[in-house]
């Protein structure tokens, strides 16, 4: 049931252009249109909504993070996203005019269940992303947008996050075409979407760098992840796989932060993995990162560099280059968290540790 894998942790991160293809599947007609037939809403409630807020825990709420972007950039709706347990005990501004969108792999996550409750107690429309058909999340929720990742049987989830995106994506392009039309626009970013399964494919095949670097780390104490933008909560995703399978500290930073704090934690051989925007990012995003990894490089640190084919411009200061192909910056994550996956996988294994089943880790979390 490993599909020839040692562990499912490996099968289900070798799993992950299906994951993706998969969550894509069946979402258009014949005209291209999107048509998501369980949103539990009407087009024109679509129309009225003025906010978006996502919950989640854990994993899922950094797919959140990652949605926002895309989301707001493409619906121009604002988006909040929060994490369930710290939602459900304030008194949020939301009203019948504010989506609540959870996102759960097991969809029995008890934090994420009470807030989508408070939400509905509060008037607003609910929907969950959700992995597990008939699970209590979306039961309880007005409508559902399935990932179809398969199940996800080890504990830290990989494939699960790499769905939610896809399915955050294509509820914002769903938004987009309600609201505005726009159907070359939805149309594009759904081809490019298209082409990601394979382009996550070529990452996998090409990881035994990726590997090789890990197996060498084993008595590593402390691994910091930058990322910017969406690199930033792929930067958080990589550093809590690393918690969890590796059980080496870690801490993922927005980039910008550095000078803000977190550079006083370089030192000489410091390992720092970097995520880099795309050469072609908005307002000069890549720029920016590579002056941080020559800033850390300065200060001794050891710089692994997950940057796109082509980007020469990291070269410089990079101990080691992670090559990802290219894709629309907003589509990257897709891309860029699956090296940071297989780099705690291995590193977990040099351990001896059991990867599927982490200590004191629970793969779904009914209790607060
Ligand atoms: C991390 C991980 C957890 C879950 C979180 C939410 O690897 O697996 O952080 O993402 O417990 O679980 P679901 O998605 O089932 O609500």
């Amino acid at each position: 049931e490993k599909g020839g894998y040692d562990t499912f942790m490996e099968k289900e991160i070798n799993d992950q252009p299906h994951a993706v293809a998969d969550t894509l599947l069946g979402r258009t007609d014949e005209r291209g249109h999107l048509v998501l037939d369980e949103m539990g809403m009407s087009e024109e409630d679509l129309r009225a909504i003025t906010k978006i807020v996502i919950v989640a825990c854990g994993t899922a709420a950094y797919a959140g993070m990652v949605a926002k972007y895309a989301i707001e950039r493409w619906a121009r709706i604002p988006v909040e996203v929060e994490l369930a347990h710290e939602f459900r005990y304030r008194d949020p501004v939301i009203d019948e005019q504010t989506l609540v969108v959870s996102i759960s792999q097991s969809g029995e996550t008890m934090d994420t269940l009470m807030a989508v409750r408070h939400a509905k107690d509060l008037g607003a429309r609910t929907i969950s992303i959700c992995n597990t058909h008939g699970s209590t999340i979306p039961r309880e929720s007005d409508g559902v947008l399935y990932t179809h990742a398969g199940p996800e049987i080890a504990v830290a989830s990989t494939k699960a996050f790499l769905a939610q995106i896809t399915a955050s994506y294509i509820l914002g392009l769903y938004l987009v075409q309600v609201r505005e039309g726009n159907e070359e626009g939805v149309a594009e970013v759904m081809s490019e979407l298209q082409a990601i399964p394979d382009k996550i494919q070529q990452v996998l095949d090409g990881m035994d760098r990726v590997k090789e670097i890990a197996r060498f780390m084993a008595d590593t104490r402390a691994v910091l992840f930058l990322g910017r933008h969406v690199g930033y909560p792929v930067a958080m995703e990589g550093a809590l796989k690393l918690k969890e399978l590796a059980y080496i500290h870690a801490e993922g930073f927005a980039a910008g932060e550095l000078k803000h704090g977190p550079i006083a934690l370089i030192e000489p051989g410091q390992p720092v993995f970097i995520v880099v925007p795309s050469p072609d990012s908005e307002h000069g995003l890549h720029g920016k990162v590579v002056s941080n990894i020559q800033e850390i490089r300065a200060r001794g640190a050891r710089t692994l560099v997950i940057a796109e084919e082509g980007d020469e411009d990291v070269v410089p200061f990079a101990d080691e280059v992670i090559r990802i192909p290219r894709s629309p910056a907003l589509l990257a994550p897709l891309l860029s968290v699956v090296p940071l996956q297989v780099f705690a996988l291995e590193l977990s294994t040099a351990k001896g540790l059991d990867v599927d089943q982490p200590r004191n880790l629970a793969k779904s979390v009914t209790v607060e």
